[in-house]
């Protein structure tokens, strides 16, 4: 997810003296073991208990799991609800016939759901659109009748790029309604990204936008799409959502504006929903890995709706009365289960908000708490740790007394952020569900209840039906407080199910690293406590996590590469105040080229022209070779660690 917060307040404020930080250290000597959850969370809490259900959901996990699945709506019931038989390629809920909208939607608007609102959406520039279920169904069905009328079939993929729009909400559900499945590229890539999604997803038909606003200024989304097109040799059809009215390019025969095809007569509010097995695909999210291609993690109808809503209402404890704001995008996983399918299944009523977070002022945020009572919050560290420099009068000027519960996910939470979290927004009574999960697994993994014991930075333990374990490279647990790799050893519903059309690399990175176990392989470092509890310690693998966005170090590598100056590059990620991490790269240029600081800032440029600006490095060094090893692999720990001057572990491997 992520959210990036600029730091520059507006010109005609002054920051206010104290920020917060001088309170926090203060605090910091009666630090408590544990933070325990206030009364009246407990008191309102759902699941009053963890250790039990726990233990029930691992020694019966088919069990604990159908039940869950039994609070759903299916149009035929499943004959098994896990298949193992070809592991690591696990199959849930196989025989059942469903389709996500039937649950998001259609059994809403049989209930006194049906009146509720669904989706309050505010735009940057303070317009509001809500829409009831009923409503939300009127927007979808539409929508899924025009791509209908564009030709799109079951099972195709239908590739979305789009701002925070409530059209990107009903196109991912259209998709789905419709049984084709959507691939959602977030807003902030550039072409050249969002080309190479398209392609590998062959996709016929692209929805996106003329701008969104973002810190006032509109931002321009279909000359970036424009430029994607003309190397997509697929796309057939644009359909272009109207936001910002500034003038764009519009292909003949190609592009369609969106309001143009919602007045035919063919965008019908009435459309059946389609069903589809379990174990259809229902999105594809593309993601960083270790190579440099990105890869396209599908999921499904059956097992995804489930695990989505048991974890979003488990952990959020959603009531119906609740209005809950996950601040994510929803281009990226957390928006897929937590804005979008999540709530909705749960019949949640929820916040969608267009721009930034201190725009125009730093309170935007408190003031929208306070505007619509919002009960749950549910944000990145880096969003928080940009909110706390304002300081705390900004808050300070709101009620926020509705908030019941904070949520954090994307990176480690800093105890720092996340004492002021608690204490200055949460009013010290709100507990933080600091929830650790990833593209690849659907829904929480580790996370806390309401009712847990917290202890900041930590996100506790494994959510209902997952063992979780730190592990050396041998697959033996190590010592508590110690740090090994993060397994899972079982599957659950929401697991993605492969690689777009490359199962091999989903066996290879996921699952070989302790195939003789059958453990799935997280890509993360982890330390547990003494109480059992996980902390998530970073990335092992070549991801970075730049303010929680995932990016790759392959794709900014080759897009260093792709510089005419530049012969090799290595980029790592250093620590970071506020975006948790930073991008630094070390660069061999080509032999007639010598080092400047215009050409560092050129080499810049090139990384966020070609994958967005959230991937642009914050510091470049020229070097003359990169440590590698005998088979000439880059050491990125070594660069790591010199950067950092800690001791650079085993350079055995090291060629020079
Ligand atoms: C990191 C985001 C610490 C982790 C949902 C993981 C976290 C990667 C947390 C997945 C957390 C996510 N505490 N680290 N609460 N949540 N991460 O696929 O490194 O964008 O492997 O999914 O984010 O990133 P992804």
């Amino acid at each position: 997810m992520g959210n990036s917060v600029e730091l520059s307040a507006p010109k005609d404020l002054t920051l206010p003296a104290n920020p917060g930080f001088t309170q926090l250290e203060s605090n910091m000597a009666e630090e408590p073991k544990f933070y325990h959850p206030d009364p009246s969370v407990v008191e309102y809490a759902t699941v009053k208990e963890y250790d039990a259900l726990y233990q029930r959901s691992i020694t019966d996990r088919e069990g604990f799991w159908a039940e869950q699945a039994e609070a759903l709506d299916w149009y035929k019931k499943w004959d098994r609800v896990l298949d193992d038989s070809n592991k690591p390629f696990f199959k849930w809920f196989t025989g059942a016939k469903t389709n996500i909208v039937q649950n998001a939607i259609d059994r809403h608007l049989v209930t006194r759901n049906r009146n509720k609102l669904a989706i309050i959406w505010e735009g940057e520039p303070g317009d509001v659109h809500s829409y009831s279920y009923h409503a939300l169904n009127r927007e979808v069905s539409r929508f899924a009748n025009i791509l209908k009328a564009m030709g799109v079939k079951k099972g195709e993929i239908v590739t979305l790029y789009m701002p925070q729009l409530p059209e990107l909400v009903f196109g991912m559900l259209a998709c789905a309604k419709i049984g084709a499945a959507h691939s959602v590229v977030y807003g902030g890539f550039s072409a050249d990204a969002l080309r190479d999604r398209i392609n590998d997803a062959q996709s016929r038909v692209v929805i996106t936008a003329d701008g969104g606003y973002r810190r006032g200024k509109p931002v321009d989304l279909k000359s970036i799409a424009n430029e994607a097109l003309k190397h997509c040799p697929t796309v057939e059809v644009c359909i272009c959502v109207q936001r910002t009215g500034q003038p764009v390019y519009m292909e003949n025969d190609r592009d369609y504006w969106y309001h143009d095809l919602y007045k035919l007569p063919v965008a019908s509010p009435k459309c059946e929903t389609e069903p589809m097995d379990a174990e259809d695909m229902l999105f594809l999210l593309y993601t960083s890995g270790s190579t440099g291609k990105p890869k396209g993690l599908v999921h499904t109808h059956g097992g995804y709706q489930v695990y989505a809503s048991t974890t979003h209402k488990m952990v959020f404890d959603i009531k119906p009365e609740d209005r809950y704001w996950c601040a994510a995008d929803p281009g990226w996983i957390t928006g897929h289960s937590y804005i979008v399918y999540g709530p909705l299944i749960n019949g949640t009523t929820l916040i969608l908000y267009e721009g930034a977070p201190n725009h125009p002022y730093p309170n935007r945020w408190w003031s929208m708490i306070e505007k619509y009572g919002i009960n749950i919050l549910y944000t990145s560290p880096t969003a928080v740790r940009g909110l706390m420099r304002f300081g705390e009068s900004w808050p300070a000027k709101h009620d926020l007394s509705s908030l019941r519960l904070l949520g954090s996910v994307g990176e480690p939470i800093n105890p720092e952020a996340w004492r002021w979290y608690h204490r200055v927004i949460g009013g010290g009574r709100c507990p933080i569900m600091d929830t650790w999960w990833q593209t690849e697994t659907g829904g929480f993994m580790i996370t806390p209840l309401p009712i847990t014991p917290l202890k900041p930075g930590s996100a506790t333990k494994p959510f209902f039906g997952n063992e979780c374990a730190v592990v050396d490279d041998h697959g033996k647990e190590v010592g508590p407080g110690e740090e090994g790799s993060l397994v899972i050893k079982n599957p659950w519903p929401g697991m993605a199910r492969t690689v777009y059309k490359d199962p091999d690399r989903y066996q290879e990175t996921y699952w070989s690293r302790y195939a003789a176990q059958g453990w799935y392989t997280v890509g993360d470092s982890a330390k547990r406590d003494e109480d059992g509890y996980f902390w998530i310690i970073g990335r092992i693998d070549d991801v970075i996590k730049v303010s929680g966005y995932r990016l790759g170090t392959a794709e900014i590598e080759s897009a260093l590469v792709g510089h005419p100056a530049v012969s090799e590059a290595a980029a790592i990620a250093l620590p970071h105040e506020l975006k948790g991490n930073a991008i630094h790269c070390y660069v061999i240029l080509r032999a007639n080229q010598s080092p400047s600081e215009d050409l560092a800032e050129s080499l810049k440029n090139q990384v966020a022209d070609h994958l967005g600006k959230i991937a642009r490095p914050d510091g470049i060094v020229f070097v003359d070779s990169l440590p590698k090893t005998r088979s000439g692999k880059i050491m990125r720990r070594v660069l790591k660690a010199r950067a950092l001057g800690q001791d650079e572990g085993d350079l055995s491997t090291l060629e020079e």
